[in-house]
């Protein structure tokens, strides 16, 4: 599950630069009988089987180091944002334990010193939540992204949702490319940027503008926004439109 991911663009060149060390371990390593079980029955019965505690502690025993931080991949974690991936990818060592089947012994808990959630949906294991994890931190690395497509530009690093992007050709299927992309006006360009970041954060995601640091020219920008789409509203005589 982790071979395709990690090998690829952006993690894999972070790799191959030495940014950042990716290894992945088999949890049956740290069994001791002939099968190499990792699960049993659930105590209290019931359907399914249940991660064991020992191959956890073990595994975490082995490879824990001093600027560990332990990572409990669960539903029941704290939800994963650009925050908590700015704080990972400061971190010196990090060990994603990933559960499987219906769930771990409770007291696998108790080696985290965080539990962390990808949303509210269940997976049917903790790689695919680590793989986000991982993908997502690793590209906040300094060195990682090169500056053309730095991460400092992505949805959610300033607290907005990013600005739509157009490429070649100019109209397609009737579909123009903004006016103001092809004038070589920098700083309109710019301006225009911010602008949309803003509008899209406001429609879709209010909750982050919300929380979002504002320069007064952003405040200048939302109030031109507001403006014009209350303008809009009066003269449709209709709510604004979910776009
Ligand atoms: N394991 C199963 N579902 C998960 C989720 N949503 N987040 C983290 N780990 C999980």
């Amino acid at each position: 599950m982790f071979a395709g991911p990690l090998d690829q663009s952006i993690l894999r060149r972070a790799q191959e630069k030495h940014l950042v060390e990716i290894r992945v371990h088999d949890l049956r390593d740290w069994t001791h009988d002939r099968h190499r079980v990792v699960d049993d029955v659930p105590y209290g019965g019931g359907a399914g089987m249940v991660l064991k505690p020992e191959p956890f502690f073990e595994a975490v025993d082995a490879l824990r180091q001093d600027e560990s931080q332990v990572l409990l991949l669960t539903p029941q974690g704290e939800r994963f944002n650009h925050a908590m991936a700015c704080r990972l990818a400061e971190m010196r060592h990090l060990i994603f334990l990933c559960g499987r089947y219906e769930g771990f012994d409770e007291r696998v808990r108790t080696l985290a010193d965080r539990e962390v959630s990808i949303g509210d949906y269940v997976v049917s294991g903790g790689e695919l939540p680590a793989l986000v994890l991982i993908d997502a931190t690793v590209r906040l690395i300094p060195g990682v992204l090169g500056d053309e497509d730095s991460a400092g530009q992505d949805s959610f690093a300033g607290g907005l949702l990013d600005h739509p992007q157009y490429t070649r050709p100019p109209v397609y299927r009737e579909l123009r490319v903004p006016e103001v992309l092809l004038s070589g006006d920098h700083k309109q360009i710019r301006r225009w940027r911010r602008k949309e970041a803003l509008h899209r954060t406001l429609r879709r995601r209010p909750d982050l503008l919300d929380r979002a640091i504002l320069s007064v020219e952003d405040q200048g920008l939302l109030s031109e926004i507001r403006t014009k789409e209350e303008g809009e509203m009066s003269n449709t005589g209709r709510g604004h439109e979910h776009r």
